[in-house]
């Protein structure tokens, strides 16, 4: 008997530990032949634990599950209170399109074997056979872009680094996941970590880069445990190490922790943090792609942007950019969150509408109460009422709206939700994580605060203030962080003027 159990971190805090070793005690009890696989998460959230059994070849799932929900499935799984039927079949996996997470809750994470068996290392073999130009080519022409929140083209990043001459160039792979509401980095590396590093060593072999650092958030502990012993396996199996698949290339990788810093997911901080500084935004220029690590040379990407390279590399560059919305091309890896029935990660091609998303796939809000409000791409992201749910997800379609895709984080709120306690939020959030380096974000935060406060109070006049403010913060901010920040507080003003203008009735 094969039963496939997730070992992510999502999985694990749902009760996975506890199903898994429920099933080797029924196995042992019934003197049942079992190989249990522990895999990732195939993303379905609220379906964790989510065993599978694979029968006459294919995986049917069963969850939510319990620990006393194991022996049942010892007994007749067809008729199993949690059964779901075949795993690819169910509506949210069906409706998928699987680029970069083909793999994961597929397999063994810590497979080498299962990962080739399963399409991996096919794309750092072709890149082997091809120069770093035609490996730049590639990846310009698929039209990736940087999946951590900016959107640059990830080609483009790479031909600056190519075309820089320099003893010693660096990839750096940006894992400080933390925007609120985003687990696709976590997800991918305690799910499929080959990817990212197959990713990494062909981004190496593209620009002339014979090193590379994931630099991974210390909230994270089961990716760099699962990031760490894959790295370890890869250089064993010379994947990585100085002669990369017999090729004569050289590409090497460590994975490094952050101490926990909203603003070292920033790049200037997150290479001072990886040079032993402190994690304070450098200005830009020079930019990192000409003066990034140690004043090298660097190609700084999100997780999900190098992990979707293999790929690319794999079924080729046109096959990938087929998918997508104007200049959005391939898929976005969404993550749902916050008061939503269904929640997890859904990769789909660029173009969906928050609508379907939410509404559809989503099943709605948890509570059971009206939606009213998503917000797109972490805590600089703007909310969006239910008015603009027609948009599709694209950088420039939510641009238009005033809205920002981010690192294609969801999280959704209900009608109980106070939009101008959001807008405080906001401005908290940046006061304590501002790195303090310039004035505008620093004080300007604090100073949010204390007017949004007046507002609440009842100072009606203080939100043309407010609205300076942000101006002030979105122009003269020298990172993100600052320049940001206004979005969330303007998009909750704009949205719902009332719940400002409430609070200043209540006071009077
Ligand atoms: P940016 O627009 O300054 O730069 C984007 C990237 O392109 C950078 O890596 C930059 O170095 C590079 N670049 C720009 N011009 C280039 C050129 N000519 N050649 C080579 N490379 C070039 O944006 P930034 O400040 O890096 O990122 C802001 C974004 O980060 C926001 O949109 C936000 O959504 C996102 N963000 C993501 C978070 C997460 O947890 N993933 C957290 C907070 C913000
Ligand atoms: Fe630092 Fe904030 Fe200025 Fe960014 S905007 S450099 S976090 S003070």
């Amino acid at each position: 008997m094969k039963i496939y159990l997730p070992r992510d971190a999502a999985a694990k805090a749902l009760g996975a530990e506890r199903v898994a070793d429920a099933i080797m005690a029924e196995a042992d009890k019934r003197g049942v032949d079992v190989t249990l696989v522990r895999t990732g998460t195939r993303g379905m959230i609220w379906l964790e634990p989510l065993a599978e059994v694979e029968i006459d070849g294919v995986r049917h799932g069963f969850g939510p599950m319990l620990a006393s929900d194991v022996p049942a499935l010892f007994d007749d799984p067809a008729s199993h209170p949690r059964a779901l039927g075949p795993v690819d079949e169910l509506d949210w996996m069906k409706r998928q399109t699987r680029l970069t997470f083909a793999r994961c809750g597929v397999i063994d994470p810590l497979s080498l074997p299962d990962y080739e068996a399963h399409g991996g290392l096919a794309g750092l073999r072709r890149a082997i056979a091809m120069t770093g130009q035609q490996i730049v080519d590639e990846v310009k022409t698929s039209g990736l872009r940087g999946r951590g929140g900016a959107g640059f083209p990830t080609g483009i990043k790479w031909q600056t680094v190519h075309d820089a001459q320099a003893p010693q160039k660096y990839i750096v792979c940006n894992a400080d996941e933390g925007d609120s509401g985003t687990f696709a980095d976590r997800m991918i590396m305690e799910g499929d970590p080959f990817t990212l590093i197959e990713g990494m060593a062909i981004a190496g072999l593209g620009v002339g880069a014979t090193r590379g650092y994931v630099y991974l958030r210390s909230e994270y502990p089961d990716a760099i445990a699962v990031m760490t012993e894959a790295v370890r396996i890869a250089r064993m199996a010379g994947v990585l190490g100085d002669d990369v698949l017999g090729s004569g290339r050289a590409f090497d990788m460590e994975i490094r922790t952050g101490a926990g810093a909203y603003v070292c997911g920033e790049e200037t901080s997150l290479l001072n943090s990886l040079e032993g500084k402190r994690g304070v935004v450098r200005a830009k220029p020079p930019l990192p792609a000409l003066e990034g690590f140690l004043g090298r040379p660097t190609v700084v990407n999100n997780v999900i942007s190098l992990a979707t390279v293999p790929v690319i590399l794999e079924k080729g560059a046109q096959h990938y950019a087929d998918f997508g919305l104007g200049r959005s091309r391939g898929t976005v890896t969404l993550q749902i969150a916050g008061n939503v029935k269904r929640g997890g990660l859904f990769e789909t091609a660029f173009g969906i509408t928050l609508d379907e998303v939410v509404n559809d796939l989503g099943g709605g809000s948890a509570s059971g109460r009206p939606v009213k409000a998503v917000q797109v791409g972490g805590p600089l992201g703007a909310y969006l009422p239910a008015s603009k749910f027609d948009a599709p997800l694209g950088y420039e379609e939510l641009d238009a709206e005033g809205g920002l895709l981010g690192h294609a984080g969801l999280v959704v709120f209900d009608d109980s939700a106070d939009m101008l306690r959001m807008a405080r939020f906001a401005m908290e959030f940046c006061a304590i994580e501002s790195c303090g380096k310039c004035t505008p974000c620093r004080i300007g935060a604090v100073r949010g605060v204390e007017t949004i406060d007046r507002i609440a109070q009842g100072d009606g006049g203080a939100v043309e203030l407010l609205t300076d403010l942000c101006e002030t913060m979105k122009e003269g901010s020298l990172c993100a962080l600052g320049g940001f920040t206004p979005f969330p507080v303007m998009s909750a003003l704009t949205h719902f003027p009332d719940e400002f203008a409430t609070a200043k009735e209540a006071a009077e």
